[in-house]
């Protein structure tokens, strides 16, 4: 009986360790996706990157606020790989090939502006700063115009 009782008891620990991991929703990349955090469509993306970027033009060239700007920039670049995972509207587009063709040359060197942007932050170089972020506007004018 007492045997039994350790038996069931050390079985019971495993399956409330698993319950409770799925309610708190699993590793950090589920809890994102489901409570709030990552955006899941072209929409939401870009609208979490306008966010992103304004906060940017704000505080980017602050050099008090490098560790938030860091953050702020690892999530835009999160945004820019969630856009990158959706298909662009190319019925908007008269050729649908070079649409797609077009929208992931956009989205690469969108990122690669915000990996150079990163650099430009953590080396405190206001002037660099403020030219890469124009560089946002100029690439979501061109996007946007070819898109919508
Ligand atoms: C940092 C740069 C960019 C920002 C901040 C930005 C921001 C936005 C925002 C706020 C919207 C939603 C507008 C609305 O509510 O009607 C949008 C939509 C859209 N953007 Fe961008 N954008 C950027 C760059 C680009 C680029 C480079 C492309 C490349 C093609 C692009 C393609 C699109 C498309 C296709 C939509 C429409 C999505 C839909 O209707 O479902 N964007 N963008």
């Amino acid at each position: 009986m007492e045997l039994k009782k350790h038996l069931l008891f050390a079985l019971a620990i495993p399956a409330f360790a698993a319950i409770a991991f799925a309610a708190g929703g699993g590793g950090g990349g589920a809890r994102a996706g489901t409570r709030g955090g990552a955006p899941a469509s072209l929409l939401g993306s870009m609208q979490d990157m306008q966010t992103m970027v304004l906060a940017l033009k704000k505080d980017a060239a602050d050099p008090d606020k490098i560790e938030q700007t860091l953050k702020v920039l690892a999530q835009l670049e999160r945004d820019i790989a969630i856009a990158k995972m959706q298909r662009p509207p190319v019925d908007r587009v008269p050729d649908a090939e070079k649409g797609l063709v077009d929208y992931r040359t956009f989205m690469t060197v969108l990122q690669r502006t915000a990996l150079d942007l990163e650099d430009a932050v953590v080396a405190k170089k206001p002037d660099e700063i403020k030219k890469l972020i124009a560089k946002f506007d100029e690439l979501e004018q061109a996007g946007h115009d070819e898109f919508r």
